[in-house]
């Protein structure tokens, strides 16, 4: 074991805030996050015999069916993140539109945008299933505290993470100096430091994607794919394995552990929505956590995190992973 072998999450985020500065209020609103995390892992695991494995009579905002697990890791996120004196305002996939804390949104608030149970739909089969977030400081008060304002491109994240709802929970956070993972140790309330300085390799022979909608797709997504299936014979000369969870957590975080390649790309059919992802609580904060981990993510166009927002659930294609993969894509796509 080295000193640093499983820290606590509390330990490791005070070493961030010796090593870089991380403000002591995002290391307590961490820490509350944890908490929400492992209240939502425990709400899962006890979810057959609760009964909310299934849906809500209710649709979110994206008028999808709402699970009751959906609406219960909403609350936790909501009570646990309210906690924090410095945060504004909260934005999640399952509200219509932003909730204010504050009266008045200060330079050094904190805006926090969420997911709370991505891949949902997962839950009756035992399958992985996550919760995603994001954490903006504002740089500047905001003069009105409207839906609009909150629209602030990924760049700006000070603090992206995830929790996976797997085998084990994990705790994947990013303050903006290499990617972390932790795991819940079940029984102690805390996450240890399990998987220090996670990368994600240039290259890689592995794709995600939902296959079903191949006739949907994009003339450069369809090229890059065919020259994938073509293995060694086609231009990639290398044989290529897929894999598909359909929950964006459990795909990023086998990028994060052995590379590879995920793409939800705009497509014939969810063009109109402008993808299938959401911008602001779904591929920002991944996009943040892959590129500090090396790693690239793009719209297909461009990079992710320099889009500007237009809508609080704006949707948006995305591929992110390895550097070359989606190099390859983007340069299909130019
Ligand atoms: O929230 C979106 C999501 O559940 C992602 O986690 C996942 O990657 C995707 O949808 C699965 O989409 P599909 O149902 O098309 O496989
Ligand atoms: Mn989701």
């Amino acid at each position: 074991m080295t000193k640093d072998d499983h820290l606590t999450f509390r330990q490791f985020m005070l070493k961030e805030y010796r090593e870089h500065g991380v403000s002591k209020d995002l290391i307590f609103l961490l820490e509350d996050i944890a908490t929400a995390c492992r209240t939502i892992s425990h709400k899962i695991r006890s979810g057959a015999f609760a009964g909310t494995l299934g849906a809500t009579d209710d649709t979110n905002v994206q008028g999808e069916t709402q699970k009751e697990l959906d609406v219960i890791a909403n609350d936790q996120f909501m009570l646990h993140c309210a906690n924090c004196s410095r945060v504004a305002a909260l934005v999640s996939e399952e509200l219509d539109n932003v909730i204010w804390l504050k009266d008045k949104a200060e330079a050094g608030d904190y805006i926090i945008y969420f997911d709370p149970l991505d891949g949902s739909s997962n839950l009756e089969l035992n399958i992985s299933v996550g919760s995603i977030f994001s954490i903006v400081e504002l740089k500047e008060p905001l003069t009105e505290l409207t839906d609009e304002a909150v629209l602030i491109p990924g760049s700006e994240q000070i603090c992206a993470g995830y929790s996976l709802y797997g085998p084990s929970t994990s705790l994947v956070v990013t303050t903006g100096h290499g990617v972390n993972g932790f795991t819940h140790l079940a029984g102690s309330g805390e996450f240890l430091l399990t998987f220090p300085n996670m990368t994600v390799p240039a290259a890689t022979n592995e794709f995600a994607i939902n296959a079903s909608r191949q006739k949907f797709w994009e003339p450069p997504v369809t090229r890059y794919i065919d020259e994938c299936l073509a293995g060694p014979d086609g231009p990639r000369g290398k044989k290529f394995n897929m894999r598909w969870v359909a929950s964006m957590v459990a795909e990023v975080h086998r990028i994060l552990t052995r590379g590879g390649v995920f793409m939800y790309p705009r497509d014939s059919e969810n063009a109109s929505m402008g993808g299938r992802l959401r911008l602001l609580y779904e591929t920002n904060p991944m996009a943040f956590i892959i590129e500090q981990a090396g790693g690239k993510a793009s719209t297909g166009e461009g990079r992710m995190l320099d889009v500007q927002p237009t809508d609080l659930h704006q949707r948006i294609g995305v591929v992110l992973g390895s550097s070359e993969e989606v190099d390859l894509v983007e340069s299909y796509h130019s």
